[in-house]
């Protein structure tokens, strides 16, 4: 096991394709940390590089406080499983599983054992002496995972494992592969452009957008205090609302206003600002809708309510703009209704400017 550090490791392709723009920090060991970001933005590049599948232009990679840099793929003790795995057709799933062993001469007695546990780790027990075409998807899926835990590798890197699965698959492999990483304790990387995958999975998360880290940490921590406005985005599902706006302040209080509404601030959140245009953030689940359009609440009018099972999307006008709100199943808001809203105060974002890269506002 290793803990992987980057030095500013870039990769440009070409003369200006900056696919990695400079990626500057450290992996823990027997973390499972995942790259996110839309694709494109050079996920599977920083990934390649870690695998040594690609040079980098400049920087270096160390494992624990070893130098991997210029070191041939072999040399590295990674093992890695891509979104189109390939099995060996010709080989029963045993000897699939095998192979990197053999190659190692791994001797018998100690590759059976390898095979027994990695199997009954996947559940692949029952079918260690079929060919990879008399497999379900999943199960072939999961065949290339074991292919590749089977190493004992210092560094796990995934790239995109579960793309090819159907929604219901990808839920159940998620949750196989946190109890695997529970149970191994290898450190992993994993490259997805599902946030979801991405928070559900790891110890930390790493955005990326365009080559950029745009904030490493814990995901309850990215999703509680995006850094900037690509972030705040990103990062939950529905998107948090984001209201541009100006702001100013009425007897000493700060507040946000657009088109005649107002909303208080908390000066937790204003005293850092020195920007007057700015995005208030809300999450749609921090949004409480009530029948009364009365003084302290922001009067709405709801455009549709969604019944998305176990809870309901409100999508609402405000003052010109859209937002949603995410209420229980057995919400009696309709379309149409009038109604007011209340923010939670301490649940509110502000975005310095409108950009992309517009930075979250702090106090402290
Ligand atoms: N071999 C290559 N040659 C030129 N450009 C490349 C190559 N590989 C990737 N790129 C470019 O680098 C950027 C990042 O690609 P990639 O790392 O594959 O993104 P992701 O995995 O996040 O979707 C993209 O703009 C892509 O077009
Ligand atoms: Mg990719």
């Amino acid at each position: 096991m290793a803990r992987v550090r980057f030095d500013k490791l870039r990769k440009v392709f070409g003369r200006d394709v900056v696919a990695v723009a400079g990626l500057d920090f450290e992996i823990a060991d027997g973390s499972f940390v995942s790259l996110v970001g839309p694709s494109g933005c050079g996920k599977s590049t920083a990934l390649r590089m870690i695998a040594g599948l690609e040079e980098p232009t400049s920087g270096r990679l160390l494992f624990d406080d070893r130098d991997v840099t210029g070191l041939e793929p072999r040399d590295r003790d990674i093992a890695m499983v891509f979104q189109s795995y390939a099995l060996y057709p010709h080989m029963s799933v045993r000897e699939n599983l095998e192979y990197g062993l053999r190659k190692r001469r791994v001797p018998a007695a100690e590759r059976d054992q390898r095979v027994a546990r990695i199997a009954a780790m996947l559940h692949i027990e029952p079918f260690l002496e079929r060919k990879p075409r008399q497999l379900s998807g999943g199960q072939r899926q999961r065949v290339a995972l074991g292919r590749a835990l089977i190493r004992d590798p210092e560094v796990f890197l995934l790239d995109e494992p579960l793309s090819n699965l159907d929604a219901k698959l990808r839920v159940h492999m998620r949750a196989e592969l946190a109890t695997l990483h529970a149970r191994v304790g290898t450190t992993m990387i994993y490259v997805t452009h599902d946030q979801l995958e991405a928070m559900t999975l790891s110890d930390r998360i790493v955005v990326m957008s365009q080559g950029v880290v745009q904030q490493i940490g814990p995901p309850e921590e990215v999703y509680a205090r995006p850094a900037n406005r690509f972030v705040a985005e990103f990062i939950g599902t529905p998107s948090m609302n984001l209201m541009a706006g100006e702001l100013d302040e009425e007897g000493g209080k700060a507040r946000f206003r657009r088109n005649g509404v107002t909303v208080p601030l908390p000066d937790s959140l204003t005293a850092a600002a020195d920007a007057r245009q700015v995005l208030l953030g809300i999450r749609p689940e921090d949004i409480r809708i009530t029948a009364d359009s009365g003084e302290a609440t922001i009067p709405a009018q709801v455009a549709v309510a969604e019944l998305a099972g176990a809870e309901k999307y409100i999508y609402l006008d405000v003052a010109g703009m859209q937002i949603i709100a995410r209420t229980d199943a057995d919400s009696p808001v309709r379309g149409g209704d009038r109604v007011g809203l209340h923010f939670r105060p301490d649940r509110l974002h502000l975005f310095d400017g409108t950009s992309d890269e517009a930075k979250a506002i702090r106090a402290g």
